[in-house]
């Protein structure tokens, strides 16, 4: 695992020769999108792409359908910055260390603030599909029990060996969320403090799974995220997480169909425009803060 630090470095020192030799300022802001929500690159201007194939250090591909494997820089409202078009899941069997590579690489990049965006399931009753969650907490139970990036050896140039994660979020960049989304009249289908709960799937939950995650506290459920999100606070990066619920998890049979793909891609499909929105408000509102 001490060669996975290695190719870190060696992918962020390449990325960031590619764009010296373009003339591409090195990013401070990261995005990493959802499922569906690969259009987020479209907020970039002045855009330079690199294939995850070409970067060493990378996987060639990513595995979900609708996916692309690519990283794009650029500017999101003047901020250098850089996206992430496709993460790697643990459900298809990469190791942790490998889900939580664009965390560390973009960290390794120099970049300051994170932010990440998912598709999830709502647990939450009041929640509605098509409503953005604010998260500031999770519930990862894969993790609790061992999966996650931070087992084994420790780069102490990344971060330290016991890291809180009680303060991964933070409240005056919810505030920034909150005051960016109202400024594009997006506060009717906003939702904060939200917990998003990892699961390891592929397969949705069980009812039984459900009731239990309601029962804990979770807001909503999803197969990413966390992962990265710990990785990118122990490395001592600022994270913003968004999670777009395109569904209403089944407790009791009355809430709707079964989860699927479909439904899933069909709602982010509904509010992509308005995550591009909301993802460049919030650029511009890290600048005048
Ligand atoms: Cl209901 N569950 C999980 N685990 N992931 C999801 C989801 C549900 N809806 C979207 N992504």
């Amino acid at each position: 695992s001490e060669e996975i630090f290695q190719s870190y470095r060696s992918a962020a020192s390449h990325l960031l020769t590619v764009l010296e030799s373009k003339g591409v300022p090195s990013p401070q802001i990261g995005i990493i999108c959802g499922s569906g929500l690969s259009e987020l690159s479209k907020t970039l201007t002045s855009t330079v792409t690199v294939k995850y194939g070409d970067i060493p250090g990378f996987p060639s591909e990513t595995g979900v359908v609708g996916h692309k494997g690519e990283v794009v820089f650029g500017l999101l409202d003047g901020t250098p910055a850089m996206c992430f078009r496709g993460r790697f899941h643990s459900y298809e069997g990469y190791d942790m260390n490998t889900v939580a590579l664009p965390a560390r690489v973009m960290r390794c990049m120099g970049v300051k603030l994170m932010i990440v965006t998912n598709a999830a399931g709502g647990i939450n009753r009041d929640y509605n599909v098509g409503d953005i969650v604010s998260v500031q907490d999770y519930f990862a139970l894969p993790m609790l029990a061992g999966k996650n990036p931070l087992v084994g050896h420790n780069d102490p140039e990344l971060g330290p060996r016991f890291p809180p994660t009680s303060n991964a979020f933070d409240n005056s960049l919810q505030e920034i969320v909150m005051s960016s989304a109202k400024k594009l009249d997006m506060s009717s289908f906003m939702r904060e403090n939200g917990t998003y709960c990892f699961v390891s799937g592929p397969m949705y939950e069980s009812k039984a799974e459900c009731k239990f995650l309601r029962q804990i506290g979770g807001d909503c459920v999803g197969m990413s995220t966390v992962p990265e999100i710990v990785a990118a606070h122990h490395s001592g990066m600022k994270v913003i997480c968004l999670s777009l619920i395109t569904n209403k998890v089944v407790v009791d049979g009355t809430e709707g169909p079964p989860a699927s793909h479909e439904e899933v891609l069909e709602a982010v499909n509904m509010r992509s425009l308005q995550m591009q929105g909301l993802v460049t408000e919030i650029a511009k509102a890290m600048k005048e803060n």
